[in-house]
């Protein structure tokens, strides 16, 4: 068995064809670290026309997803103890490493994609969370669970060569990543910083922390703030 079953409610399975087939994640869902299922609501549709949506009541512009082929494709998902349910929504909170980390310790993830305008508000309730991946509108949910699954899936055990590589990458503890090089040291008249290549591994360690807390405190001062914070708690 899988360590981590992803379940995915689309009305359009073959967007996620092309997105696990490469790299580490392909690996990973060869290695049945994760497995993925895709589950089509059209399939669950109870009229002649496999219709999943209708008109808003009230009125207004675009066509809402019926709450009948929602709950009928979630009802037959076999479902784990273990187990999140994320609704897909530009309505959601903001998700971030912290939610991949935590995500990462699931049995199963259902990841629920919407279209068009959007869920008959009854399919809200299906949900344990409601996620968004950023503030802005996307045509469906499918990039943003492609996205959710890609962050998780690098995290567990056994997907990435290195688990030393997560280490100190950027949104990992507030701090960005600090520079990274590689040969030649000297390319068109751009050097290499000398501390990288003298070898002494303390004084390496010296400047990447401190080129991590500059890099962050220039681009990114809300997360270099939140670090600060961290640091003074952890002192105390
Ligand atoms: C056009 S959007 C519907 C937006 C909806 N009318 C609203 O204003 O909240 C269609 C679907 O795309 C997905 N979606 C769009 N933007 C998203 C975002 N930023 N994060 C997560 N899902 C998103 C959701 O599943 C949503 O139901």
């Amino acid at each position: 068995m899988s360590k981590l079953r992803f379940d995915v409610v689309s009305l359009f399975p073959e967007a996620f064809k092309n997105f696990f087939n490469h790299g580490p994640i392909k690996k990973a869902f060869e290695e049945k670290i994760a497995s993925i299922h895709i589950h089509n609501p059209r399939d669950y549709a109870i009229d002649n026309y496999r219709k999943v949506d209708d008109e808003p009541y009230g009125g207004g512009a675009g066509m809402v997803l019926k709450p009948e082929p929602y709950f009928s494709v979630f009802d037959q998902i076999p479902k784990f103890n273990k187990k999140r349910v994320l609704l897909m929504t530009p309505q959601g909170s903001k998700m971030s490493q912290s939610d991949f980390c935590r995500w990462s310790k699931e049995d199963q993830l259902i990841l629920i994609c919407g279209s068009y305008e959007g869920f008959d508000e009854r399919i809200r309730s299906l949900a344990d969370e409601e996620i968004s991946i950023g503030d802005f509108v996307l045509t469906g949910g499918e990039i943003p669970a492609i996205t959710l699954i890609n962050g998780v899936v690098r995290l567990l055990p056994g997907t990435l060569g290195s688990s030393e590589s997560l280490k100190e990458e950027s949104h990992n503890d507030f701090l960005l990543e600090h520079p990274q090089y590689t040969r030649p040291s000297n390319f068109r008249g751009l050097k290499v910083p000398n501390v990288l290549l003298n070898g002494n591994h303390k004084l390496i360690k010296e400047w990447r922390q401190k080129q991590r807390e500059v890099r962050t405190r220039s681009r990114r001062p809300d997360l270099y703030e939140l670090w600060k914070l961290n640091q003074t708690n952890l002192e105390k």
